[in-house]
């Protein structure tokens, strides 16, 4: 297992899109942390990724070459007044949570997206998401809505979530 203070959080590359596809996916396939149905493709990591601009990163987690998880900053929605909304995701390769490696890359994007002006960032999950809630909360995330039933998988409804974090309070 990975010592994780050793692990270096950097800018993701083309390289780096079958590893986050292959973390990505293992959920996908087996849990209501993503509401995804179908696994990506090679292609629409691709196209994915290609739409990221310096507000909008995606960061990885590496550790001897490897990596073992990612992390993004995604547009809360397209509208002009909601450009300093922003959107994390953070996903760790399912065999080596509570290593740190998910509070490292949350920080750090916390750090990239003050960086680049932004001046909330959400997060959401689904109720039963318990790992992922206290790792917002224990940012400092509030939780501020619990939308009812509003995805489907696995043959029930599922809630959501939203917690936010203000960065920028002053303006
Ligand atoms: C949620 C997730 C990113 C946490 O990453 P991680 O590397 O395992 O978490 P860390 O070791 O950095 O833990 C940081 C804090 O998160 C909380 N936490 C993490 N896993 C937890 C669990 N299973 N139960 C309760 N709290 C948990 C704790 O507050 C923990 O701090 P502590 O270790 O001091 O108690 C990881 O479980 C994951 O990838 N889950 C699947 C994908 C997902 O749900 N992503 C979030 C949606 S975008």
């Amino acid at each position: 297992m990975p010592p994780t203070t050793d692990a270096t959080i950097r800018l993701a590359g083309v390289a780096d899109l079958e590893a986050i596809r292959a973390i990505y996916n293992y959920y996908v396939e087996r849990s209501t942390c993503t509401y995804q149905l179908e696994p990506d493709t090679e292609q629409d990591r691709l196209a994915w990724f290609q739409q990221r601009t310096a507000a909008h990163p995606v960061t990885v987690a590496e550790w001897g070459q490897e990596v073992l998880g990612w992390a993004s900053l995604s547009p809360w929605k397209p509208r002009g007044g909601y450009a300093r909304s922003v959107e994390a995701s953070v996903y760790i390769r399912h065999d080596c949570h509570r290593l740190g490696l998910g509070r490292a890359l949350a920080l750090d994007l916390i750090e990239r997206a003050k960086a680049a002006g932004h001046h909330t960032i959400l997060g959401g999950a689904c109720t039963t998401q318990t790992a992922s809630l206290a790792l917002q909360e224990s940012l400092g995330f509030v939780r501020v809505a619990h939308l009812r039933e509003v995805g489907y998988k696995f043959g029930r409804w599922l809630d959501v979530v939203y917690t936010q974090l203000i960065l920028t309070p002053e303006g």
